[in-house]
């Protein structure tokens, strides 16, 4: 499959390059391409020496500006905050195939005296993939998960994340699509919330998380039904 990172250059972005480029080709995206091919050259470093000799990466880390890579991509996953979605998903809405699926791992959230807060509940604005839905028509291609797992574990490929991913969609084709890349990180399982309408169940769970994490003092923590 080639999945496209828009916003690939962060944290998020390198996790799921590192745990996804040993089955498919990914291309990391930037609003500059020099910027995601130097970035498509370190993970692919990075992936070289974590996997081993003894694994082998059969798929790819190439680079490409953000516009030019959603041409050409079966999956695109949007690894951008929350500012900026109207913005990006304007710019990207007329390139992206019509077969492609989008996906959301987008959690509004800011940090206030009292704690970490979701801000559609805090400040009356929308779900993240509620306005990734209204820019990337039609509806039923955009799906919400990952917003509870941690960059930090992503990255470390030898770890099992032992932890669930909510996933929220319309259309049980995309969402079985989405849950088999799921399935590929070890140790994470895809677990379906609903139509995406949900989805804010999904994405609230972030600030909840990082809260209960930091009185605590628990290190990147996800969640799992049990
Ligand atoms: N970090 C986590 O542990 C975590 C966990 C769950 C979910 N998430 C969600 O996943 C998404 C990505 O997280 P992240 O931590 O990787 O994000 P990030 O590092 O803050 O940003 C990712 C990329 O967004 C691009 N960007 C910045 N400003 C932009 C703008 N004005 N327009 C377009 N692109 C812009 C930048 O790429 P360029 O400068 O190269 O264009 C940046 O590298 C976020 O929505 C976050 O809420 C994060």
């Amino acid at each position: 499959m080639k999945i496209g990172i828009v916003g690939g250059t962060g944290g998020m972005g390198e996790g799921f390059a590192l745990r996804w480029c040993l089955k498919h080709d990914i291309i990391i995206g930037s609003r500059e391409a020099q910027k995601a091919k130097e970035a498509a050259e370190n993970y692919t470093n990075t992936a070289k020496q974590a996997y081993g000799l003894d694994t082998t990466i059969a798929g790819s880390i190439t680079g490409d500006d953000n516009i030019s890579l959603a041409k050409n991509c079966d999956m695109l996953i949007l690894s951008i905050p929350y500012e900026f979605i109207d913005d990006m998903c304007g710019k990207l809405a007329s390139q992206v195939r019509s077969d492609c699926i989008v996906v959301s791992p987008i959690v509004p959230m800011t940090r206030t005296d009292t704690g970490f807060i979701y801000i559609p509940l805090e400040q009356g604005k929308k779900p993240a993939a509620e306005m990734v839905a209204e820019r990337m028509a039609p509806r039923s291609r955009v799906v919400s998960a990952f917003h509870t797992i941690s960059e930090v574990k992503l990255k470390k490929v030898g770890m099992s994340l032992d932890a669930d991913t909510y996933i929220c969609c319309d259309d049980q084709n995309v969402v079985a699509r989405l849950s088999q890349l799921v399935s590929e990180i070890s140790g994470l399982r895809p677990v379906y919330l609903g139509p995406l309408s949900l989805t804010y169940q999904a994405e609230v769970l972030t600030p909840m998380l990082l809260n209960a994490a930091k009185q605590n003092k628990m290190k990147h923590p996800g969640i799992k039904l049990t």
